[in-house]
């Protein structure tokens, strides 16, 4: 059965797509089987792995007008399911009761056939997020190293906490992932200490690796490419292998 993780944060920016990419290409390149889900409108995932964001999507998934078995595309990065622009609406028009386990309903007929499920969410803890936390096993937060990005954490744990309580009783929150951080300036001791404290407030830890900024990442997305196929020497790709190792203890 499929390992289900959704890399959420409600700020923008900080990195969700883009260790979505990492994760599902650098699991499949240790054998895993991988299904990534776009679930965030603007679909960054989608376009980095060439998904078509036309037929079945996400949207239709969580509507039910599709099978989710309709909804895999074969990419190189791996199995996705994209995303669609609709799914900006979603908080209007997915409201009936039972909102929250769309997504957790239509991965019940898939999730045997993959190692891992990984879900990009949006920039946003409407309903779409709340989809993917109530089907997650588990949750990984990157966060960019800064005080203020770090604080956006304790807001996501007062979603979190009704989602434990009311939908997903056992939903763990694997860790706090410092993204882009300078290597110039290697990581300041404060926004370390500010991590680790927020980490224990939550009851989680922060990863020891972490993802530095590097023009490579940007790179590989314009060319549509995962970074270990970019850049697979690269220092960053690097780090999210090390990244990947942390989360991915048992290999394939
Ligand atoms: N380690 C990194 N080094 C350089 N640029 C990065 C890195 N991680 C993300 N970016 C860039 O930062 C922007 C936001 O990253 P993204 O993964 O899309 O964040 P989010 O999904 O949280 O909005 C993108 O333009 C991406 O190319
Ligand atoms: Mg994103």
């Amino acid at each position: 059965m499929a390992r289900i993780i959704s890399i959420t944060n409600q700020k923008g920016g900080v990195g969700k797509s883009t260790t979505a990419e990492a994760l599902t290409a650098g699991l499949k390149l240790k054998g895993h089987s991988v299904l990534a889900i776009d679930l965030d409108p603007q679909g960054n995932l989608t376009h980095t792995s060439r998904a078509s964001a036309k037929g079945a999507t996400a949207l239709g998934v969580l509507t039910g007008d599709v099978k989710v078995e309709n909804a895999i595309q074969n990419t190189e990065m791996g199995d996705i399911i994209p995303a669609h622009s609709g799914l900006a609406g979603a908080d209007a028009f997915i409201t009936d009761t039972g909102k929250e386990y769309r997504l957790k309903e239509a991965l019940e007929n898939i999730k045997d056939n993959y190692d891992y499920i990984i879900i990009d969410t949006p920039p946003a803890l409407g309903i779409l997020t709340v989809n993917a936390l109530t089907a997650a096993d588990s949750i990984i937060i990157p966060a960019q190293c800064d005080i203020y990005s770090l604080a956006g954490i304790d807001q996501l744990f007062n979603t979190i906490k009704p989602v434990r309580k009311y939908c997903n009783p056992d939903l763990q929150i694997e860790g706090i992932l410092l993204t882009r951080y300078s290597a110039r300036t290697t990581l300041s001791k404060e926004v370390a200490e500010l991590a680790e404290q927020l980490a224990e407030k939550i009851g989680t830890k922060v990863f020891k690796s972490s993802i530095r900024e590097a023009v490579a990442i940007k790179e590989a997305q314009i060319l549509q490419k995962s970074i270990f196929d970019h850049a697979p020497s690269s220092k960053v790709a690097g780090d999210y292998k090390q990244f990947i190792d942390e989360i991915d203890t048992k290999g394939a």
